[in-house]
């Protein structure tokens, strides 16, 4: 039973993306529609289930988990299952236990995260302007967000910037977040915008930039050179020779990397979804709450990777709802 996990295509799934929350405390505008419903309480894994969940997970071979949400740091008393999870980093288990946040809280965790382990956070942030901040969040405050990452960063997180990449929006940006990543020894990650979620009058194609025309721009400028590392996530990295920055690509769109997916990711209310761009999910949670013996939870995990698809379907070159997923980005936390 301790044969780790892989998937018909001969992918080891070491990776676990766990959506704590589907609450948040922003509303952006590509992500959430103004007036989202949210799931009962009582919906929720609690947090000595998602401690159960977690650690299956790791007891069969994944080595990395990274937090999400919605907003992670909203759910309530989060800090709990983050001091639950540094006894799997203690072990060796886990090597590593991370968060992709949208920074508004972190002022206050920052420093806790760090004792329980946490080494590295990937803030969400698309624009260096106030004003243009509070437009794309709807209810976000720059000022609160920079402060949060201050506080990370003096607490000893490295900080990871995730810029989604949005025509006519921060486009105009690219080189302010380049040089402001730089001066602050953050790394940069753009992220191609993905038709995910029903989101009312918003349409994804008109703010949809590739980013072949993004780092083309960036090849105006500076000497750019193609990294072969990886980081374990979908990420592809140039090197800017000028500032010796790297700069991370997340191109779904125009280039497909699930052909080394690594990951699954797991809902707050305890489904698995092999891939982020597919509907099909396993219900975890009943057999979760059906038995406390683990081998049963085991063998639904097990069961669920077996279903897990090739690559996912997003297109925009297809005519509208076709590429397009009703799931919303917090659902399964991106
Ligand atoms: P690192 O560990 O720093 O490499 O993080 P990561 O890129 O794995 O995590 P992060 O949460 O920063 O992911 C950034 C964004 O990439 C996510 O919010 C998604 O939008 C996108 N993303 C992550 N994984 C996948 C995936 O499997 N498929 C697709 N299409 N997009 C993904
Ligand atoms: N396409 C691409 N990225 C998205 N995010 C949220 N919705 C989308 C979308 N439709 C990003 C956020 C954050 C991460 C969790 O997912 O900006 O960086
Ligand atoms: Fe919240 Fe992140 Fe979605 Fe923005 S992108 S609404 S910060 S979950």
């Amino acid at each position: 039973t301790t044969a780790p996990l892989v998937d018909p295509f001969q992918r080891a799934i070491s990776y676990l993306r766990v959506s704590v929350t589907d609450r948040c405390d922003f509303r952006c505008v590509y992500c959430m529609s103004e007036n989202m419903t949210f799931l009962p309480k009582k919906e929720l894994l609690t947090l000595e289930e998602l401690d159960r969940m977690c650690s299956a997970f790791v007891r069969l071979g994944v080595s990395k988990l990274r937090i999400t949400g919605g907003e992670p740091l909203v759910r309530r008393d989060i800090m709990t299952f983050f001091r639950a999870m540094t006894r799997h980093l203690d072990s060796g288990a886990l090597k590593e236990l991370t968060l992709t946040t949208n920074g508004s809280q972190l002022a206050k965790f920052a420093r806790d995260l760090f004792d329980a382990g946490v080494r590295r956070v990937n803030v969400s942030l698309d624009t260096l302007d106030a004003d243009k901040f509070a437009a794309i969040t709807r209810w976000g405050r720059l000022a609160q967000v920079l402060d949060g990452i201050d506080a990370a960063q003096a607490a000893g997180l490295r900080v990871k910037i995730n810029a989604v990449a949005l025509k006519g929006f921060n486009e105009v940006e690219l080189f302010d977040l380049q040089a402001w990543c730089a001066s602050r020894d953050m790394e940069l990650t753009f992220i191609e915008v993905m038709p995910m979620g029903d989101l009312g009058n918003e349409d994804r194609l008109d703010q949809y930039w590739s980013l072949k025309d993004l780092r083309a721009r960036l090849a105006e400028r500076f000497t750019l050179t193609d990294l072969t590392e990886r980081s374990g996530g979908p990420a592809r990295y140039i090197r800017l020779e000028e500032t010796g920055q790297k700069i991370g690509l997340i191109t779904p769109l125009t280039h497909n990397f699930c052909e080394s997916c690594n990951r699954v990711r797991l809902t707050c209310t305890g489904e698995l979804y092999m891939c982020l761009g597919q509907e099909d999910m396993a219900d975890l949670r009943t057999p979760l709450r059906a038995s406390g013996d683990d081998t049963v939870l085991d063998q639904a995990i097990r069961h669920a990777i077996a279903r897990k698809p090739k690559g996912h379907d997003f297109d925009y070159s297809r005519q509208a709802v076709d590429g397009q997923m009703t799931r919303h980005m917090s659902h399964t936390g991106g």
